[in-house]
């Protein structure tokens, strides 16, 4: 049979993971690794019995790989992704596939120069099994057309240790902004793929509210959809115990995700057909409460993405999260930022040329001094 020939660049935190992940892959192979961390990427190299490299293009241009995994910094998930198709080796990028719309742009339009070639991103959350029962319930129409959405998502706990443990954490030259950029996008992408990208955005965004930082740890949105919906989207890394529920409104009823568990309350009949037919002053539609088994989610759902990343290109398919995707939540993460740091409410699309001025700004005014302390090791299943 043949296999995948995969390289991991960046074998820190997520990229170390990779390294199991990719050895209980049947059809895969881990042919090298590379970080510029020249020690950290001998030991693992050799641990993994793989060729080592300390600098991506060489990797690249080696030709001992199919594909390759971008487990680095943000920034360089473009120049990266952009080298890997000019050498025509597949690429799965770590979530955000980029710090802002248009690098997120350059390197859809650098995969468009080859199409033959599989571009995925590290979604991993969308193999858990409530989000497809999500997804599949909204695409059905089982909960009629959609009037609301709340997310609170503040069980993204963090640490002033944490952000001290990694020089590019928590900095806009480094990671390009805060919880949104590192904790959030796998919600931000669950929401664009449930709901569709809103048609404006307006939030309140706090910088270092709880934390030494110079990037956001607390943001509130509002938005609004083109059906007139309306959304809201909080999130936090100061909150401790944090929530985390998904409440969706629609005109079949209520669903709700807390805890892990699904709950539907159906209404029988369409709320505004009965709204308008009921002879009742102070009725409430009839509802049933709706039991929806989701199943045991896998264990490890990173591998499950490598698997399908790796299946994509054998079977020449598209993968389960593809790259395109990923500037939704690129771009919905950045209007909030926008909106709270400008003070406006952002129309969508996004001025990515405006947004990358205000990033850039951000980064060549930053006076802060980041504290450090010696990399803790982290525990990446509390990243899940
Ligand atoms: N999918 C998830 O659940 C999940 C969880 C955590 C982190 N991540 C993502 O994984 C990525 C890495 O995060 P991390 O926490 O592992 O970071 P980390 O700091 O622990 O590791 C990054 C590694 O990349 C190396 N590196 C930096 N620039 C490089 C370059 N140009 N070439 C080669 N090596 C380079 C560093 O030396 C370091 O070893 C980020 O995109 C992050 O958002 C994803």
């Amino acid at each position: 049979m043949k296999k995948v020939r995969i390289g991991i660049v960046g074998v820190g935190n997520m990229g170390s993971a990779h390294i199991k992940s990719v050895a209980e892959i049947e059809k895969a192979e881990l042919a090298a690794i590379c970080d510029l961390d020249k020690a950290k990427a001998d030991e693992k190299a050799k641990d993994a019995g793989c060729k080592a490299f300390y600098n991506a293009t060489e990797m690249l241009e080696s030709g001992t790989i199919d594909a390759v995994i971008i487990a680095t910094p943000h920034y360089d998930h473009l120049p990266i992704a952009a080298k890997a198709f000019e050498c025509g080796v597949h690429v799965l990028s770590e979530k955000p596939i980029a710090v802002h719309k248009n690098d997120a742009q350059k390197m859809i339009d650098a995969h468009n120069q080859h199409p033959e070639l599989k571009f995925a991103a590290m979604f991993q959350q969308r193999t858990i099994k409530a989000h497809m029962k999500i997804k599949q319930l909204i695409d059905s129409g089982e909960l009629g057309e959609i009037k609301r959405v709340n997310w609170i998502i503040t069980d993204w706990f963090r640490t002033q240790r944490y952000y001290d443990s990694g020089g590019w954490r928590a900095t806009w030259k480094g990671e390009g902004g805060g919880v949104l950029l590192n904790q959030c996008p796998h919600q931000l992408d669950l929401f664009q793929w449930f709901f569709g990208l809103p048609v404006k955005v307006w939030s309140k965004v706090s910088i270092g509210k709880y934390h030494n930082i110079e990037v956001e740890d607390d943001v509130s949105t509002f938005c609004e959809f083109s059906n007139g919906a309306t959304g809201s989207f909080i999130t936090s890394t100061g909150e401790s115990p944090g929530t985390n529920r998904l409440e969706i409104t629609g005109d079949r009823g209520r669903l709700v995700l807390e805890n892990g568990e699904l709950s539907f309350k159906r209404t029988e009949l369409n709320v505004s057909e009965f709204c308008a037919t009921t002879s009742e002053s102070f009725a409430h539609a009839p509802v049933w409460d709706v039991k929806i088994p989701c199943g045991k989610d896998s264990a490890n759902a990173h591998k499950d993405v490598i698997a399908d990343f790796v299946n994509a290109i054998l079977e020449d398919r598209a993968p389960l999260a593809p790259a395109e995707q990923g500037i939704n939540s690129v771009e919905f993460g950045n209007a909030m930022l926008y909106s709270g740091l400008k003070g406006v409410t952002v129309n969508m699309p996004l001025d990515g040329d405006a947004y990358e001025t205000m990033l850039m700004e951000l980064i060549n005014n930053s006076t802060f001094k980041k504290s450090e302390v010696k990399a803790a090791k982290v525990d990446m299943s509390s990243s899940f």
